[in-house]
């Protein structure tokens, strides 16, 4: 439970557009990867949650090098998060690996009301600003693409461009 309060206030107090300023932003760096696994060289923007909810202390998150975390993205680690090598994440992108179970009781938000997943999303992947991940996605492949917008509700092969609501593959590398 520490580790998880400091997690939030590293990401209140480091997350804000003051730390944009050259210089400031690897004072971000620093106390992101602090406390969370996140690779060398990483690009982190302002505003980056990465959180898990409903108390659940089971879920993890592993981020490789030379990632791109833009403004604003936020990573549900609920579940298992693993992110490779030189992925981008544009702004605004959202990752989900908790869901609740489709009966009348879930409002109670009981834990085994809540399922997680797990999701891998392979090295050089590019989710384009404003995709929404959903739970249940167990793979993004290596060197795929999702498009602007786009919500993801199936599983990514590698090499495929995918876009729309759901999302559909739209051209293979
Ligand atoms: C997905 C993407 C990479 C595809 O680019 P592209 O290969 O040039 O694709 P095209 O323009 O040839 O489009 C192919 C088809 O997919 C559709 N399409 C492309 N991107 C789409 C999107 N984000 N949502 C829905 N449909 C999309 C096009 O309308 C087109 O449909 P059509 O064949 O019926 O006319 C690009 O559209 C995109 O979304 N890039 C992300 C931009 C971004 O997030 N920038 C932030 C930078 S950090």
């Amino acid at each position: 439970m520490v580790i998880e309060s400091l997690r939030r206030i590293i990401q209140i107090v480091f997350g804000i557009e003051i730390f944009e300023f050259p210089g400031l932003n690897r004072m971000r760096n620093f106390f992101y990867r602090l406390v969370f696994s996140i690779g060398k060289h990483a690009i982190i923007g302002r505003n980056v949650r990465l959180f898990r909810v409903h108390g659940l202390s089971s879920g993890s998150i592993n981020i490789g090098e030379h990632v791109l975390l833009a403004n604003d993205v936020l990573i549900d680690y609920s579940g298992k998060v693993i992110i490779g090598n030189h992925v981008w994440l544009s702004e605004n992108v959202h990752i989900h690996t908790h869901t609740h179970k489709l009966t009348k009781d879930r409002v109670l938000k009981r834990p085994e009301d809540i399922e997680v997943s797990t999701i891998e999303i392979g090295d050089k992947a590019w989710l384009g600003d404003g995709a929404i991940i959903l739970p249940g996605i167990e793979y993004i492949g290596e060197n795929a693409i999702v498009g602007a917008g786009s919500v993801v509700t199936k599983n990514i092969p590698s090499n495929t461009v995918w876009a729309g609501n759901p999302a559909r593959e739209i051209k293979k590398i």
